[in-house]
């Protein structure tokens, strides 16, 4: 990392702010973390269709989807999620740039690996959700079966079982997915945005 040399940062003509008067709303990562089964990907697939309509541009980075292609290198250990959360971080950060409201679904059990992606995409557009679902109900829902496999042992350092989730110290948002509705829910996100003034 850091090992690029004579390299010259280029500048845009068009800005992201040129972007943003384009598109008729600002820019921001909207980011969801939380345990697996939490909801974070059925809450970002929602938001980002009442966005949708309301005329506003997204765009949706998920955890599986991410780690088929762009992430394919990295597995689950402490150091891989690290370069995983950096790696989405970046890429937010440049749709960010492009003017979209992006909104991102990954695990990301680690408060400092959250802290980075904060860092890199800048706190006034940041804005970190806890999914918040207590692991005894992310295990009865348990949609992909795997924390059926991990409590076999057929799935190592799985996130609740045998890898840490540090919950969010100070989020923006809190959503409690067995206490809301999934309406509720995307209600409360499109109401933040609305009342920051991220979106019209
Ligand atoms: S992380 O921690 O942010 O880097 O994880 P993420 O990129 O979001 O990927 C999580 C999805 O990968 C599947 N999976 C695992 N999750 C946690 N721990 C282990 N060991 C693991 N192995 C595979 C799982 O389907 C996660 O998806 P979600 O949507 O969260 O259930």
């Amino acid at each position: 990392m850091g090992n690029a040399t004579n390299i010259v940062w280029h500048d845009s003509k068009v800005t992201k702010e040129d972007r943003q008067i384009l598109k008729k709303h600002k820019s921001a990562a909207v980011w969801f973390t939380g345990l697996s089964g939490s909801g974070k990907s059925t809450l970002t697939v929602a938001v980002e269709k009442e966005l949708h309509q309301l005329g506003v541009h997204t765009y949706r980075l998920d955890g599986d989807n991410i780690r088929f292609g762009l992430n394919k290198d990295l597995g689950f250990s402490p150091e891989d999620r690290a370069e995983n959360i950096r790696r989405i971080g970046e890429v937010a950060k440049l749709m960010v740039d492009a003017g979209l409201i992006t909104l991102t679904a990954f695990i990301s059990p680690y408060q400092k690996d959250r802290d980075k992606a904060r860092e890199i995409i800048g706190e006034a557009e940041f804005i970190e959700v806890y999914v918040k679902c207590s692991l005894e109900t992310c295990e009865n829902r348990d949609p992909k079966g795997l924390y059926k496999k991990a409590r076999a042992g057929e799935i190592k350092e799985f996130t609740g079982i045998d890898a840490p989730y540090e919950e969010p110290v100070n989020p923006e948002l809190i959503i409690d997915t067995e206490k809301l509705s999934l309406a509720e829910s995307v209600q409360t996100v499109i109401h933040y945005l609305l009342e920051k003034g991220f979106i019209p």
